[in-house]
This record gives structure tokens, C-alpha cells and sequence, in this order.
């Protein structure tokens, strides 16, 4: 028997670390607080939507009587800095008072310059990426009046039948910790005193990604030792990186709802990660509450409240039903107090109280928003983020010569380029892929286009599929078949740009079938049935089933949805200004039927032993292997990388030591490139299973073509550890397994022994 380290944390469930009552030393709160009556104190955690951009039914009230009888504290969802400020004046001048709003929005990849989708940006696996397209989105965002946003989304998903993996960074914590810290990082900056900077709000708290089947605002149910090995990390790494607020979600854990989970809210975040900020509740949740049956309707504000929830957004139950649950005694005034005190510290610390108005600057939102500088960045980040799954012949890069067929529904859809959070944008001046090829080849070579296809063979399924980016159904299929084919048999290559529309994935979007959809699949075969090379450029915002693509089609670019400039930056990468270079952050299933597919899963008590071949009494399928189509970390780039014999600098990791772990890798193909080396650990004998492999490393690097570079990773104690049954955070010393490679599956193994 091994002997057992314990490092442990204080436990979940235990008593309360640190007090979050009122800070003494802020006056300046106190003296206003004094002030304020009950009522006014209720007002300050009320957050209406003022605008009805998405999420569902717009409960929108009238925002001057509020504002001016003292019931909000903020609100969301009005774009431009000129009725912003029109708000925050009468706030300022007319308002009981004189408090300044907090102003939401969701800027989740982008302002007007969009970024590519949450889900793409992870797989460029670039902190600095992801951290510079934040801070770009406080740029414009608050240049336009704006000083909270509703990002980052950082809920780990296993499920690519859930439309809002699309809003995450797929299904690794490790990696998803990683660029957590990043969004908050770009967002928040050193402090949120400047005037280009804004406070984030980590969402969804928690476990939202593990909606049961897939289907949005549904159930959840998971034991702790999932969740906080595997859905609680990126929120801790936002906490620990000074997110200034959170917001809870939707979804029943264990039968309780998120948002009146005083275990998760107040235990959990403030107590035991020492969480300050500010809690708001997701669109209209306090009444969901009670929808979802745990709670009567008119105690649901109390058991929010009570549970840690300071901000109540949509709903107005703070307002109508606060004071009344005082008087019932079902809400203590100090209760309201404190969650008052911390809506007035997050515009505290904003430096709303210095100047309510330093967000509101006219000049700014003219010369900040949109700019050519941030555009260049979005192009730039968008082409790290394309995967490239596969290349036969190395057909990609394409040449700049003879006839080029751009065929597909999604070839000239400016408007639905942009990805899931975008309605913020304009996309009347994005640019489509028609027209990015054809600046990109010049006089070089011919773009022909035909639209193809529409989305689905059926209008209404169209319509439900493509919402506000309304991509519209015209004609009959077959004829724009056809009409397709007679443009392939002109050209010699064809380039097929379909898959998904842009609201097809993200908040509501959740699908059963997740292939390409049908019009579009028949289109693709019919394309490769000319013998002609097909290029598959692929638009989605989740996996999809790929089982016919990949054994047919010549080559396959994911170009998921990559933001107002992905026109430009999949020309850039097609015509080999740029090599691929993303690799997966989620993992691609060969079936529906297999999900949740993920790599870093516990062992069968009967694992298959012969993969390919099926063996009754293992742990698989009849009728499909257990092996992914594309596994998480996999991603191919027009050069080739060769990988040489790791080597550990020792074989034993001391309590306190470090071990590193250090290969080589040779650029051994035509193009210049970058590399993800990818290091996964593997614990076989612990107190409770663990996975079969984890990444607990990463590095990007670029190699010349010719060149190498040596990459080196430490592995210490930390790296080993995990929450056990007791939730204590420890590490079983013995034998331990790291692998190196470029993907989850292409791995090399060593083993050391943990003292
Ligand atoms: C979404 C949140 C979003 C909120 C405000 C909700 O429907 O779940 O992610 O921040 O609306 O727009």
C-alpha cells in the first residue's frame, strides 16, 4: 500500500474563512449606505434589461422611472454611448442619491470587431490571443458607454448537442483555467480604475455545460468529485484573477437550483475561494426558481438572496418582494445590506463614484470602435483558430492559378460569419468569403460561385435554424444543385464553404443530428462525386458527425464562426499566406451515439482490447468503435512535425522536487509553422479513479521550416493533485505516467514515481 500525502483545503462544506460582511474601512460606502433606505438598498440589486437584444422574452421596463424612483442598480443590453449617458446622467442628477449605473452587456467575442467564436479562440491555445481580443472588446465596449460585461463563459462541456459549447473553451479544465485568466486579464486590466477597462462576469456558475441530453436550461445532476476536478477550475482561476463578478446559471444541480444554491454561492465561492465581487443572477432565473419547483414563487428572491445572489437580473422580484420578506422574516436587513454594499464597491471599483461619466465619451465611441488596428488583430487571432482535420495531397494551400468554384450557403453570407454573440455588430460591413477570395487572388486566378444549397432542404427548419443571422431560403434544392454542379465542372478545384449557420449554435440552439445539415450534405457528395478535389471548409460552432466527410473529401478546414473578418482570414490561410495551426479543444464524435465523448474519461471495468475489431463483453458499441473521429488536441498544419525521443531529467519526483520532461521537435516539412506540444499525466492507482490521461501542459512554438526547438516541461507535486472523495486536494505518491505528442492520442509515454 502506498502511502498518502494530504494536502487539504478547507473543506467544501465547512465554516465560513473569511466574513464578507461590510468593509469598515470604506467609509464612503458607509456614509452613502446611512443614507439610503431599504427600499433604496433593494433598488441598487435590481438589473433590468433595458434593450431587447436576444435572450428570449424582453421584460424590458421603463428605465427613466426607475432610475429615477431609486429601483436599479444598473442594466443591459442598450447599445450607444448617447442614450448610456442619457441614463447615467438622469442617475447622477436625478436619482436618489446620485449613484452611478452598472451598464452590461454581453461582449463575449467582440464588440463591433468581432472575434472568432469562444470555442475557436481555445483552439489557438493562446493565452495572449485570447487575453488581446479582450482587451480589444473593453476598448470599443466601453468607448460605447458600456462597463460590465457578461464574459467569459467558462463552462466546461462534454456535449456538442449543447448549442452554447460554441461560448466556451470545449472540454478540457486545464486549458480552460488557462484562457479564464486570460478573458479576466483583458478585460479587467491591472484594475478596473481606466477608462478603457471593464468588469467581467464569469458565467455560467454552475456546471450549465452538463445540461442533461444536451438540451438547454435543463437539469444536472453530478457527484463533487466531477465537478470540482472538472467543471470548477476555470471559475476558481477567474476568482483567483480577480473577476469582479459572477453570474450564476440556469440549470437544477442535484436538484437544487444554481441560483439559490447557498452550498455553491456563499460556501463554496465566497467562503471557501474568497470570492468578493458581485453575484447576478442569469436572464430572469429568481422566477425560475419556483418554475423548476424548488421554491414558492413568492419566497424565490429571499432563497436567492439568502443563498449569496446580490443582483437580480430581469425578473424585478428583488424589488417587488424584498421588503415584504424582511417584514415575514425571511430575509435579514443585513443580508440586503451586504449584497447592497457589494453592488456599490464593483462601481467603486470602477471609479464610477470619481466619474460617473468617464464611460461616456461621444469622441471615444467615434474613434475607437471598429478601427482598422483591432480589425487587423481579429484577422489575424481568427487564422490561429482554424483547424485544419485533414489534407490530402496537399491540396491546401491553394494556388493562386485557374478556376476556383466557391460553392455553398454560407460563401456569401456576410451576416453569418460572425458566430453566436454578435448582435452587437454590424454586419452590413463585413466582408463575405466570395469577396475576401477574390481580393485575395487578383488577376492570379477565377473565383467562380454558386449559393448551392440552402441551409436545410426545409424552410420552417431553416428558419428555427438561422434566427436573427437570417441566411434566406430561396429557390428549390435540387435546381441550386445543379446549378452547382455546372459551375465544379468548370473549375478546377472546388471549394465548398458550408455546415452550420451562425445561430445554429449558441444560447437555445441545442441539436440532436449533429451533421452537416441535410441540403448541405447532399450538395458535398454530389461536389466530390465530380472527381474534382473538394476542399471542405467547414463552418460550425460545435463538433459535428463527420463520419462520410472524412473518408470522401479531399481536405477539411474548420473554420468555425471567426468573427467580422473570418472572410479575410480563411483567404489568408486557404491561399497559404498563413499555415493552420489550432488544434481541437473538444473532441469530434464518429456518432451522436457516443456522446459525451471525451478524452480525459476514467477507465472501463472492461476495456476494449483490440480497437477496430468488436469484442463481446467489452465496454463499446455494436455498431461503432469507441474511438473519436477527431480526438481533443488534434489539428494538421501544411507542415510536418517530427517528434523525437522524450527524455525525464529524473525517474523519482521528490515531495517537493521537480522532474522535467523535455523533447525535441523538427520542422521537417516546406512551411514555416506552429506547433502545440501537448503533455498529459496519468495517475493509475489512486484513491479515487482517475482519468486515463489529463493535460496538466502546453506549449505553442514556432519552428522555421528546417528548423527544431527542444521543449521543456516541469512537472512538481502540483500537477498531480485532485480533489478526492473528502474533497481534500492531494496526491497518492507512486507510479505516474506523462505523455508527450502533438494531440491526445499520438503519444509518447515515460513513468516516474512521485515520493
Ligand atoms: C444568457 C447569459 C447572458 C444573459 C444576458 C442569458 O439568456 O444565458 O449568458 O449573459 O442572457 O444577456
Amino acid at each position: 500500500m502506498r502511502s498518502l500525502i494530504n494536502y487539504i483545503i478547507p473543506a467544501v462544506a465547512g465554516i465560513s474563512l473569511l466574513s464578507c460582511s461590510k468593509n469598515d474601512s470604506d467609509a464612503f460606502i458607509d456614509d452613502l449606505m446611512s443614507r439610503m433606505t431599504l427600499e433604496e438598498k433593494i433598488g441598487q440589486l435590481n438589473l433590468p434589461v433595458g434593450g431587447d437584444i436576444q435572450s428570449g422574452v424582453v421584460l424590458g421596463p421603463q428605465l427613466d422611472s426607475l432610475i429615477l424612483e431609486g429601483s436599479i442598480g444598473g442594466f443591459f443590453n442598450v447599445k450607444g454611448v448617447e442614450e448610456i449617458s442619457r441614463l447615467q446622467h438622469l442617475a447622477v442628477e436625478k436619482g436618489p442619491h446620485g449613484i452611478p449605473l452598472l451598464v452590461g452587456a454581453d461582449v463575449v467575442h467582440g464588440y463591433e470587431t468581432i472575434f472568432p467564436i469562444p470555442l475557436a479562440l481555445s483552439c489557438s491555445w493562446d493565452s495572449v490571443a485570447v487575453e488581446r481580443m479582450a482587451h480589444i472588446s473593453a476598448i470599443e465596449a466601453t468607448a460605447d458607454g458600456v462597463n460590465w460585461n457578461f464574459s467569459p463563459m467558462v463552462d466546461i462541456c462534454r456535449d456538442p448537442r449543447w448549442g452554447r459549447i460554441a461560448e466556451g473553451s470545449g472540454e478540457d479544465p486545464y486549458l480552460g483555467s488557462i484562457l479564464a485568466k486570460a478573458y479576466v486579464r483583458g478585460y479587467q486590466g491591472d484594475n478596473m480604475k481606466s477608462d478603457s477597462t471593464l468588469m467581467a462576469c464569469v458565467k455560467h456558475f454552475a456546471l450549465y455545460g452538463a445540461t442533461e441530453g444536451g438540451r438547454d436550461y435543463n437539469t444536472v445532476d453530478m457527484s463533487k468529485e466531477r465537478m470540482f476536478n472538472y467543471y470548477l477550475p476555470p471559475f476558481q482561476a477567474t476568482v483567483d484573477a480577480g473577476v469582479g463578478s459572477l453570474m450564476s446559471s440556469f440549470n437544477l444541480i442535484n436538484g437544487q437550483h444554481a441560483t439559490a444554491a447557498k452550498w455553491l454561492l456563499n460556501d463554496v465561492l465566497r467562503d471557501d475561494w474568497e470570492f468578493q465581487g458581485l453575484i447576478a443572477t442569469d436572464y430572469n432565473s429568481i422566477p425560475e426558481v419556483s418554475t423548476m419547483g424548488t421554491s414558492a414563487m413568492e419566497d424565490a428572491a429571499a432563497n436567492a438572496l439568502n443563498a449569496g445572489t446580490d443582483m437580480d437580473m430581469v425578473s424585478g422580484l428583488y424589488v417587488k418582494t424584498l421588503a415584504d420578506a424582511v417584514k415575514r422574516g425571511l430575509v435579514k436587513e443585513k443580508t440586503i445590506d451586504d449584497a447592497c454594499r457589494r453592488v456599490l464597491e464593483a462601481k467603486q471599483k470602477l471609479g464610477l463614484f470619481d466619474d460617473p461619466y468617464k464611460y461616456c465619451n461621444e469622441e471615444r465611441a467615434k474613434g475607437d470602435i471598429f478601427t482598422p488596428a483591432h480589425r487587423d488583430m481579429a484577422r489575424e487571432i481568427a487564422a490561429q483558430t482554424f483547424v485544419l482535420m485533414k489534407n490530402d495531397n496537399n491540396i491546401l494551400p491553394l494556388k493562386k492559378r485557374g478556376r476556383i468554384a466557391l460553392i455553398g450557403p454560407l460563401a456569401d453570407a456576410a451576416n453569418n460569419m460572425c458566430g453566436c454573440w454578435s448582435m452587437l455588430a454590424k454586419t452590413e460591413n463585413h466582408e463575405s468569403l466570395l469577396t475576401a477570395f477574390r481580393n485575395a487572388v487578383g488577376n492570379e486566378a477565377e473565383i467562380l460561385y454558386a449559393k448551392g444549397s440552402n441551409v436545410y432542404y426545409d424552410e420552417t427548419t431553416q428558419k428555427n435554424a438561422t434566427g436573427l443571422r437570417r441566411i434566406e431560403h430561396t429557390g428549390d434544392d435540387a435546381g441550386l444543385h445543379a446549378e452547382a454542379l455546372l459551375v465544379a465542372a468548370q473549375s478546377d478545384v472546388i471549394v465548398a464553404a458550408i455546415g452550420e449557420s451562425s445561430d445554429m449554435s449558441g444560447e437555445s440552439a441545442s441539436r440532436t443530428e449533429i451533421t452537416i445539415p441535410d441540403t448541405q450534405r447532399d450538395l458535398l457528395k454530389k461536389l466530390v462525386n465530380t472527381g474534382k478535389p473538394v476542399v471542405l471548409l467547414l463552418f460550425t460552432g460545435r463538433p459535428l458527425v463527420l463520419d462520410w466527410e472524412s473518408e470522401n473529401v479531399t481536405s477539411i478546414l474548420n473554420v468555425w464562426f471567426g468573427g467580422s473578418e473570418a472572410g479575410d482570414a480563411i483567404a489568408d490561410v486557404v491561399f497559404g499566406g498563413k499555415s493552420p495551426q489550432g488544434k481541437l479543444t473538444t473532441t469530434f464524435p464518429r456518432s451522436v451515439g457516443q456522446v459525451p465523448l471525451y478524452y480525459n474519461h476514467l477507465m472501463s471495468s472492461h476495456p476494449d482490447p483490440q480497437e477496430g475489431v468488436f469484442n463481446r463483453y467489452c465496454s463499446n458499441y455494436i455498431d461503432c468503435s469507441n474511438e473519436p473521429l477527431y480526438p481533443f488536441g488534434y489539428g494538421l498544419s501544411y507542415t510536418t512535425f517530427e517528434y523525437g525521443k522524450p527524455q525525464l531529467s529524473s525517474t523519482t519526483l521528490e515531495r517537493d522536487g521537480t522532474v522535467t520532461l523535455s523533447v525535441e521537435i523538427k520542422n521537417t516539412g516546406d512551411y514555416d509553422g506552429v506547433e502545440i506540444v501537448q503533455m498529459y499525466l496519468r495517475d493509475p492507482v489512486a484513491q479515487i479513479a482517475r482519468p486515463v490521461k489529463e493535460l496538466k501542459d502546453f506549449r505553442r512554438v514556432y519552428i522555421p521550416k528546417g528548423g527544431k526547438k527542444r521543449v521543456e516541461f516541469t512537472i512538481d507535486a502540483e500537477k498531480l493533485k485532485y480533489y478526492n472523495a473528502d474533497l481534500e486536494y492531494v496526491y497518492d505518491p507512486g507510479e505516474f505516467r506523462v505523455m508527450v505528442g502533438p494531440d491526445s492520442e499520438n503519444l509518447q509515454t515515460l513513468t516516474f514515481t512521485a515520493k
